[in-house]
């Protein structure tokens, strides 16, 4: 796919599992000066290889260059089962960055955008996310919902879902169970 931005050029495409430290790179910028840091480009990182995540979505996004392309930004949707609830197909977006230098570009928008066509296209019910609602929201993310977050969480509106088939909230429940290096506490 290729979008044209009011500064900048990009394509966004599938990451591959051998990409791990430009995604590293990307996550290190994106949370540049906050702790978790390191933490959340390591989780990006084990992602691309943990079986459990599967099936899994990863997405770059690169400014189109006449030479090599620039990476900026980058998403990861991984695989949640509902334990008690119905066998739906569900995934969690997480994490999201979008290197410091281009944010407000439209970057992260055409990530998360790109990613939920796609996940739509291929049969998926839901998507999860813990994330600011004031930037989830203008995806159609609410909270609100009866699927129960891994840990108790102390902000619960930033535990948020989208149906993307119709009538797939109506009877989603349930505690969300997600891939094995999503599931450590300091996550949530
Ligand atoms: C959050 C992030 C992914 C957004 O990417 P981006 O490419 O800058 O976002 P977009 O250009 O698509 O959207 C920009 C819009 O989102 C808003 N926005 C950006 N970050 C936001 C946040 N944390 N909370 C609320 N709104 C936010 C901007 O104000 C802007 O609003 P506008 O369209 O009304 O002007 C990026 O800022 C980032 O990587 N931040 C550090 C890592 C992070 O916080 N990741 C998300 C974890 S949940």
């Amino acid at each position: 796919m290729k979008q044209e931005w009011s500064k900048v050029l990009i394509t966004v495409r599938a990451a591959s599992p051998g990409e791990g430290e430009l995604i590293r790179a990307i996550h290190l910028d994106a949370f540049a000066g906050e702790d978790e840091a390191p933490a959340v480009a390591q989780l990006a990182v084990d992602l691309l290889t943990d079986e459990t995540a599967e099936p899994r979505l990863v997405l770059v996004a690169e400014e189109v260059a006449e030479e090599e392309a620039e990476p900026l930004g980058c998403v990861l949707f991984t695989a949640v089962k509902l334990e008690g609830g119905p066998p739906l197909s569900v995934s969690i977006l997480a994490p999201l960055a979008v290197k410091r230098s281009c944010h407000g570009q439209g970057v992260g928008r055409a990530l998360v955008e790109h990613g939920l066509e796609r996940l739509k296209s291929s049969g998926t019910d839901l998507v999860l996310v813990l994330g600011d609602p004031a930037y989830y929201s203008r995806f159609g993310f609410r909270s609100g919902h009866r699927i129960e977050a891994p840990y108790p969480l102390p902000y619960p509106e930033a535990w948020m879902a989208l149906k993307l088939q119709p009538g797939a909230l109506d009877s989603a429940a349930g505690v969300a169970r997600c891939a094995l290096s999503l599931s450590a506490p300091e996550h949530w």
